[in-house]
């Protein structure tokens, strides 16, 4: 019998925001797939659960950091011939994913590859986490939305106008993506004359977490790539 492929929220950073399914399910799964950006750094989502899989079986997964779609698409194929072939064997695999799977994670193109590459059904079970601007909304104590106001949780835009046009519409936007275009989220903010609202917070949830209401501070500074801009009319 195929195993099962389970995506795990591995929440922002802090092992205590695993939810208890999350942790049931690392605990019993016989192969923890760890998603990475370098071959040679650690994979953030395995620090967070190191905890829960000791003894396990790691399969490590580089995706690298580009936009060059056949390179990604390399990457997503190989990660999915992998993760198959051990389904086809039986064994019940996790991919842990940061935050939480439905919001741009690597898991999603996964899945469709996984689809396309095998034409078993695997059975596929995806397992919530917290997200990231939720964790960063309790660390500022800032509420996102209240009453009737609207929010956008967008990938920073490249087009500043695009990105203008959002800072327009929405009482709240939560900026993920924000450690290349900064200095043009800067320059937006600072034509509508909103420089001073929006909070930076980088790495929430752990030991390097922090948060920051001084924008103009961090321009020219090297961003996490772990770093988000929630800006609030
Ligand atoms: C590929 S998205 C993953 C989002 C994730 N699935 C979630 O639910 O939060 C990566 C972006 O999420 C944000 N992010 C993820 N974890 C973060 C953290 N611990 N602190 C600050 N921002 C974080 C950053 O904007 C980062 O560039």
């Amino acid at each position: 019998m195929n195993g099962t492929l389970y995506a795990v929220g591995v929440g922002p950073g802090e092992p205590e925001l695993l939810t208890l399914k999350a942790v049931r399910t690392l605990k019993e799964a016989h192969v923890i797939a760890v998603p990475k950006g370098y071959a040679e750094k650690e994979s953030v989502a395995q620090l967070i659960i190191e905890h829960f899989i000791e003894g396990k079986d790691i399969l490590e997964l580089v995706f690298p950091m580009t936009d060059n779609k056949e390179v990604l698409k390399k990457s997503w194929q190989e990660a999915a011939g992998k993760i198959g072939r051990l389904l086809k064997e039986g064994k019940n695999v996790v991919f842990a994913t940061l935050g939480d799977p439905s919001l741009y994670s690597t898991f999603n193109y996964l899945k469709s590859t996984l689809q396309q590459q095998f034409p078993d059904h695997f059975t596929i079970e995806i397992i919530p986490g917290i997200n990231s601007f939720s964790a960063a909304a309790s660390l500022l104590q800032l509420p996102l939305a209240e009453g009737s106001q609207n929010m956008a949780v967008v990938s920073t835009p490249q087009n500043t106008s695009r990105l203008k046009d959002i800072l327009g519409l929405f009482d709240t936007v939560v900026l993920l993506k924000v450690h290349r275009y900064f200095e043009q989220i800067m320059e937006c903010l600072s034509d509508l004359g909103m420089e001073n609202n929006g909070y930076f917070v980088s790495r929430c949830g752990s030991k390097e977490e922090y948060c920051s209401q001084d924008l103009e501070n961090l321009a020219g500074e090297k961003l996490d790539y772990l770093s988000m801009l929630i800006i609030k009319k």
